[in-house]
């Protein structure tokens, strides 16, 4: 049976990041069938209707409910933030056995659906999460992508777009590894306008970024108590180009089968999305120093997913 048609999205998980990616699909138009799972059902069936009332000022016109597991039978996406929250002080890892339980069992009634579409991980750590959705769905590893570096990457490029007055859509940069503390900057592809970045900062500079970039989620938790807004246009911009068969280039969590010298891991990474899911990926050439850090994100991650995967 062939990968699932049409633009339906199930979103499971209507907390701040999962309603702020459901607004972000409105104003953008990107689905013309939405539907909200949650289990706190009030509130799935509040966001629906509250969503519903700005439709008519939306660019194209969308069905909004909420609904059940049996949903996600006929989705093309089903989106997961569902879980437990990052807490002030807390690491995304800390939340791994939390948030596992309850993927075995959001995955589990999500596949009795007979769901045969693409799902989008965003709860944390996604890395680990995504692997796991890929490990209890038993679908094609294309069909399962992690949000990855996509906010992380936005981040460096916002950064990099002050840095140098640029808007970011001119800077080509990217953060790869874990969606965590052991991410980095591929400095020796970063560009703007084709032009390298790397050696127009010093080397301080260029590890103050990095830091500013691990380090925001912290910063805005602590400001605010969540982030939302960032990674809800990261995971629009995901959705788009899924839906839209775009065959674009953008830094989300894939299972490595050899790139990078690893395998066995979900790790963020360039890959190009289409309507598919990962068309393919797309292993940058990594400088030394780089391929150290990578392998260190690696060992960082494979070490959670042994506790669980032997
Ligand atoms: C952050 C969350 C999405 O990095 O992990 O803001």
């Amino acid at each position: 049976m062939g990968i699932t048609v049409g633009n339906k999205v199930v979103l499971v998980g209507t907390g701040a990041v999962g309603s702020s990616y459901v607004y972000a699909l409105m104003n953008q138009g990107l689905c013309d069938e939405l539907v909200l799972v949650d289990v706190n059902q009030e509130k799935a069936k509040g966001d629906a209707m509250d969503l519903n009332h700005g439709v008519v000022y939306a660019p194209s016109t969308m069905t909004i409910k909420y609904g059940s597991y049996e949903d996600c039978q006929d989705a093309a996406i089903v989106v997961i933030s569902a879980g437990a929250a990052q807490k002030p002080g807390e690491t995304r890892l800390d939340l791994v056995s939390k948030n596992m339980k309850i993927f075995e069992s959001i995955v589990g009634d999500v596949m009795k659906s007979g769901f045969n579409g693409i799902f989008l991980v965003a709860t944390n750590p996604a890395d680990i999460l995504a692997y796991a959705t890929w490990k209890f769905s038993g679908l094609p590893k294309e069909r399962v992508i992690g949000s990855g570096t996509i906010l992380d990457s936005a981040r460096l490029r916002f950064l990099l777009g002050k840095e140098f007055n640029t808007a970011p859509t001119s800077v080509h940069a990217y953060i790869i590894g874990e969606h965590g503390d052991s991410q980095f900057p591929v400095w020796s592809a970063a560009n703007i306008s084709g032009v390298s970045i790397a050696s127009r900062l010093t080397d301080e500079r260029r590890e103050e970024l990095a830091v500013e970039v691990r380090d925001a989620a912290y910063k805005i938790i602590e400001s605010k108590g969540a982030t939302f807004y960032g990674i809800a246009m990261g995971l629009a911009r995901i959705t788009k180009a899924i839906l839209k068969n775009e065959q674009v280039a953008l830094p989300v969590g894939v299972l490595l089968e050899g790139e990078y010298g690893h395998q066995n891991v979900y790790i963020g990474t360039p890959a190009v999305i289409d309507r598919s899911g990962v068309k393919n990926i797309v292993e940058l050439d990594l400088d030394d120093v780089e391929k150290e850090k990578f392998n260190r994100s690696v060992d960082t991650l494979k070490g959670i997913q042994a506790h669980y995967w032997k």
